[in-house]
């Protein structure tokens, strides 16, 4: 079921709270792949209620990027997220998250939100972050669901959430890729056939990287030259980053010891992909 507004969603939800029954909640920005559906399973499977938050935030795109173009299809949306367990799809407009005069915006602060994708897009994860805690607010789930796709927002949002002592569970669920190895992504669709078979470099090159780190190269500067290298095969590849940081902490390392975050973001043409790749020892 569709619900634009927050008094209306309050009163379907008001019933299940008071009989105790728990409520989770995915936040997308729509246009739902089987990323997305990913979410929404584990959702019902560890929760009474979900609800699906279905909003492009206007607030995490910087001016000169795709918030106007970005897809929507709030018909299929409904179809795919109901069929995936979503009781509840939350679409507000613009003007019911920020109604004239909203002026507070949550951001963390430091490196974690100015490394990586924060560099080319130093506003983004204050939009996030701001978005995400006023759905919370909206909600009040018992837990929240996000993908490792985003692995700096995931490290942001832990943030958050342990700064402002948020009373609500994070639940990180694995990358959903497509048979040949790209992450899924509401963006693929804006891919040229050429650039789509080329995209595949992404995974492949991280993979690379893996296995050169499980046969013991602990040195992030060369791990960092093989996924580079590998892109650069790519003629319509243009790399934005290559980074290893430690994880979740985002901080900076030359040697990884137990555990760390190799992230890439690759432009084709004005299309920008990111994936990334867990480098755990066992
Ligand atoms: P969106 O890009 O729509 O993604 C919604 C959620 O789906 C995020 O937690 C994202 O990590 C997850 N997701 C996307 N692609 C995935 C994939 N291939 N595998 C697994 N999970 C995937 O992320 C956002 O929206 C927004 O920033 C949001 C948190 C909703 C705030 O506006």
């Amino acid at each position: 079921m569709i619900i634009k507004t927050i008094k209306e969603l309050d009163a379907q939800l008001a019933p299940y709270r008071n009989e105790g029954k728990t409520i989770g909640f995915v936040p997308t920005m729509g246009f739902l792949h089987e990323g997305h559906l990913s979410l929404i399973r584990r959702a019902k499977a560890e929760n009474d209620i979900v609800v699906v938050s279905d909003f492009v935030n206007p607030t995490q795109f910087a001016p000169n990027e795709d918030f106007e173009s970005y897809p929507r299809d709030i018909v299929r949306d409904e179809e795919l997220a109901t069929s995936a367990g979503a009781d509840f799809i939350f679409h507000p407009s613009v003007s019911e998250i920020y109604p004239e005069g909203s002026s507070t915006f949550v951001e963390v602060e430091g490196d974690i939100t100015k490394v990586l994708c924060g560099e080319s897009r130093p506003s983004h994860f204050k939009g996030v972050t701001t978005v995400v805690a006023i759905l919370f607010n909206i909600v009040k789930a018992n837990k929240a669901y996000f993908g490792q796709k985003d692995a700096q927002q995931v490290a942001v949002l832990l943030q958050m959430v342990r700064d402002l002592h948020m009373n609500i569970e994070l639940v990180v669920c694995p990358i959903i890729r497509e048979e040949d190895g790209l992450a899924m992504s509401s963006r693929n669709t804006y891919l040229s056939d050429e650039a789509r078979k080329q995209s595949v470099v992404l995974n492949q090159s991280l993979l690379l990287a893996e296995g050169v780190f499980n046969n013991g190269e602990n040195s992030t500067n060369k791990l960092i030259k093989i996924i580079a290298d590998k892109i650069n095969e790519m003629p319509l590849a243009e790399i934005d980053y290559v980074s290893i940081y430690d994880y979740p902490s985002l901080k900076v390392i030359t040697k990884i010891n137990q555990q760390a975050l190799a992230a890439v973001a690759v432009k084709f043409g004005n299309t920008r992909l990111i994936d990334n790749i867990i480098l755990k020892r066992i």
